[in-house]
């Protein structure tokens, strides 16, 4: 089901995207052992996407592919080495952390070391508004408890400290320290998945009803696919620091292009690294990230691999409601789409 039919996720290109990544890469300098130097490991290599005002961007692929890499550099947490991140038509370059966290707030997986474990519950939600200095001291308290109500806490909980609720109350601290700044992006990186499975599914319908109460954009990062379809109206799937498939959450459920979607579809992924995805027959295993392969890094697992494959790197073709990394729809090949 599409959780948000409002959008058409077909015509969204004339829709000017509330963030944007052109070409956005991240290398990180890996030590090989003593005497073996570093080695570089490109754990994003540019990306581009867009992220549409009001959407669920679902971001899905094996673990190790640069998912939380991209949303640190989202967050102004990491700078890319190479490429542009946009919101709202700036570039944010040259803007301070500031300036960032008071547009964008992340939801990590683990609430317990999102929050300090000395700071009370009320401590935690106010402090973004005591380092933006939007609110006034005198004010804050009160807001802060309309946040805990907005997340379905009592506001007794003000002077809880972390270690005195559960995984989910300490989730839905989290959340509400997320949005008291009023942000209009919140990247969601696993954000249900270090909770037991009882309280996930409560999480996540908070976070739909306040996503449309707040009018928010999600860039939702999940290994649970059924999740993912279940919330988004697009989905960019990555692999090796590449995103090589991206389009509405539909027909990329119903009708998945590349071969390594294909593959996740038919597939449970596992949030333990260097697993891979353990029940679809891919051939060999996650390639080492330091040492690609050529051409289409996913050409050594992939089951309809060309000649092409294993020399040229595929680059990306616009589809109708996105984009596809792959040889088989190019126009030479069988399964050319227009
Ligand atoms: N600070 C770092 N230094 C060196 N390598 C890093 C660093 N951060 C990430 N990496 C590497 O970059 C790649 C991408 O990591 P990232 O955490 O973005 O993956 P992910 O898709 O979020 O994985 P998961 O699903 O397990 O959370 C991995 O190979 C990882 O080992
Ligand atoms: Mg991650």
């Amino acid at each position: 089901m599409n959780f948000n039919p409002a959008i058409d996720t077909q015509n969204l290109s004339s829709v000017k995207p509330i963030m944007e990544l052109r070409n956005v890469s991240r290398t990180f300098m890996v030590s090989q052992g003593v005497f073996r130097g570093k080695k570089p490991l490109k754990a994003v290599n540019e990306v581009s996407l867009k992220v549409h005002r009001g959407e669920v961007l679902g971001l899905v692929g094996e673990s190790g592919c640069g998912k939380t890499t991209l949303a640190m550099m989202l967050l102004g947490l990491l700078t890319p080495g190479q490429g542009e991140i946009l919101i709202e038509d700036q570039a944010v370059s040259g803007w301070n952390l500031l300036e960032i966290t008071s547009r964008i707030q992340p939801i990590f997986q683990d609430p317990y070391s999102s929050l300090n474990p000395r700071k009370t519950v009320g401590q935690s939600i106010s402090l973004p508004l005591a380092i933006h200095k939007t609110v006034q001291k005198k004010d804050r308290r009160q807001l802060v408890e309309k946040m805990l109500e907005a997340v379905g806490l009592p506001g007794r909980f003000y002077n809880s400290y972390p270690n005195q609720l559960s995984g989910g109350q300490r989730q839905r601290v989290a959340i509400a320290r997320a949005l008291v700044m009023k942000p209009q992006i919140v990247i969601c990186d696993e954000p249900t998945s270090a909770l037991d499975v009882s309280v996930q599914s409560q999480i996540l319908n908070l976070l739909l009803k306040l996503k449309n109460q707040l009018n928010l954009t999600y860039l939702f990062i999940s290994h649970n696919l059924a999740v993912v379809e279940h919330l988004a109206s697009r989905v960019a799937v990555m692999y090796l620091g590449r995103v090589v498939e991206e389009g509405g959450c539909e027909r990329l459920f119903s009708k998945p292009l590349h071969p390594y979607t294909q593959a996740l579809l038919k597939s449970v992924l596992l949030p333990e690294p260097g697993q891979g995805i353990s029940n679809v027959n891919l051939g060999a295993g996650f390639p080492n990230p330091i040492d690609p392969p050529t051409g289409c890094t996913f050409h050594p697992r992939c089951p309809q691999v060309m000649d092409i494959c294993r020399t040229q790197s595929p680059g990306s073709l616009s589809i109708e409601d996105g984009y596809v990394e792959c040889h088989l729809y190019r126009k030479e090949n069988k399964n050319y789409l227009n």
